[in-house]
Formats: C-alpha cells, sequence, structure tokens
C-alpha cells in the first residue's frame, strides 16, 4: 500500500500509540531520560490517522507538532506513561509501544532540589520500572486485539528479536538493527518486524512513514483474520 494512496483500512478501528521518552524525577528540578524524539510514533499517529482510525497518542516528553486528527495525552514519567496506556488499552483494537520506556527510575524522588553539601554526593538508587508492554499482553483486552513493540538490537538481531518477543508475548516486534561503530553504517535504520506467527518482514531504510505505514499493514492483516 503506497503512502498517500487513499485507504481507510483502519476506519472504524481505535488505536493506541506510545512515543517519545520517559524521564524519571531524581528531583523537582532533575531526571534520568533518553535520547528519542517521538518521531516514529508521531509517523505511526499520522498515518494511522490518514488510514481511517481514531487515534490516541500517549506522548511522553516530545517536542513535535501534535498530528492533525490525534488526540494526545502527555506524561512525563514511566509510571505516568503506564497509567494513560493501561486507562486507554481497554478501548483499543491495536496497541502499538513505540516509546522508549526508562528501564529503571530513582528509588524516590527527593522532595526539594538536592543541592552540594562540599560532600560526596549521595547516589541514586534505581528501582524497575513495570513492564508495560508485558502487561498490556497479560491484561489484553479482546482476545482480536493486536499489540506491537519496539526493540533496537545492535548484535544477533533476529535471535535477540525472537528472544524478546517470545518474553513480551507481543503479537508484533519491530526490531531495528542500528549499527555498531564499525559498521559505517550499511545496515543502518533497518527493521525487521517479527510475528509471534513465526512471520518475518523485512523493511527496508527509509522514512518513518513509509516503515509506519508497513507496520500498519502487519497490524490490519491481523485484525481482520
Ligand atoms: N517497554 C515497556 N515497558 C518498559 C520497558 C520497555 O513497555 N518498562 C516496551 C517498549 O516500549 C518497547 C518494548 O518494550 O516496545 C521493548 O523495549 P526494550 O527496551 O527493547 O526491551 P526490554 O524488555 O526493556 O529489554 P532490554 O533489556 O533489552 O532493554
Ligand atoms: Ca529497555
Amino acid at each position: 500500500l503506497a503512502r498517500g494512496a487513499l485507504s481507510t483500512d483502519l476506519a472504524g478501528r481505535r488505536v493506541v500509540i506510545s512515543a517519545g521518552g520517559t524521564r524519571e524525577p531524581i528531583d523537582p528540578v532533575r531526571f534520568i531520560g533518553n535520547r528519542s524524539s517521538g518521531r516514529q510514533g508521531y509517523a505511526l499517529a499520522a498515518t494511522a490517522v490518514a488510514r481511517g482510525a481514531q487515534v490516541t497518542l500517549v506522548s511522553a516528553n516530545v517536542e513535535l507538532a501534535d498530528p492533525a486528527g490525534v488526540e494526545v495525552r502527555r506524561v512525563g514519567s514511566a509510571l505516568e506513561l503506564r497509567e494513560a496506556v493501561l486507562a486507554e488499552a481497554p478501548a483499543a483494537d491495536a496497541v502499538v509501544m513505540a516509546a522508549a520506556v526508562a528501564d529503571f527510575r530513582p528509588s524516590s524522588e527527593a522532595g526539594g532540589k538536592i543541592k552540594k553539601t562540599g560532600a560526596a554526593p549521595a547516589p541514586i538508587t534505581l528501582v524497575e520500572n513495570p513492564d508495560v508492554l508485558a502487561e498490556l499482553v497479560r491484561e489484553r483486552a479482546r482476545a482480536d486485539q493486536v499489540i506491537v513493540g519496539f526493540a533496537a538490537e545492535t548484535d544477533d538481531v533476529l535471535e535477540n528479536g525472537r528472544a524478546k518477543l517470545a518474553r513480551k508475548g507481543c503479537d508484533l516486534l519491530v526490531v531495528n538493527q542500528v549499527g555498531r561503530g564499525r559498521a559505517f553504517g550499511t545496515v543502518d535504520n533497518q527493521a525487521v518486524v517479527l510475528g509471534r506467527d513465526g512471520t518475518s518482514t523485512e523493511i527496508p531504510r527509509g522514512p518513518k512513514e513509509d516503515l509506519a505505514d508497513r507496520v500498519w499493514d502487519l497490524v490490519t492483516e491481523r485484525l481482520s483474520r
């Protein structure tokens, strides 16, 4: 299905997409964050709207304009993202977890700004965040709900991707093959989408909208089964 083609194969479908990267508070002015721009999640939202879906975007710290026709819920931390996604998921035909969710958060948030004291700084202890994708699978609202995860791997992409897919239990896992220092970028940004049903779909390097459309192709196939 070409981008821009008139298509309404997601008409009447509700989809929830998480995008961006969470920020885990250390104190009122500091956080642990990541470099996710949110572009892939926003491209998924825009392409889903173009195909007729009703879209809710759970957006974590993204500096992009709201895509037209999308309901945007802004969140900061992984716990906030979890609450928003789990609240929206039961009504959704498909949930796509494109957000970079922090694996760990500071075990407590200081009530006031942490100050220098002249002594060695106190260590920041971390605790693990809940795995939202795994929870979505456990609490799957409907048998035919399609749940999609994203992953970036540098080595043994297919093997690691398969293992992650099995661990998470989602229906599709979009595995980004990210280059290592010596690969000179030849395989950067290529993705393979692994299906719980054993399928494997290569997506050539290209704009994030193209990757998004290929993902929706795979989602719609599974919705109409
Ligand atoms: N994810 C999630 N909740 C978390 C961590 C990750 O929902 N606490 C989701 C991400 O949004 C993504 C998928 O899980 O869709 C895979 O994330 P990834 O970081 O690759 O997997 P992890 O299970 O966290 O494993 P790793 O140790 O490789 O980071
Ligand atoms: Ca992780």
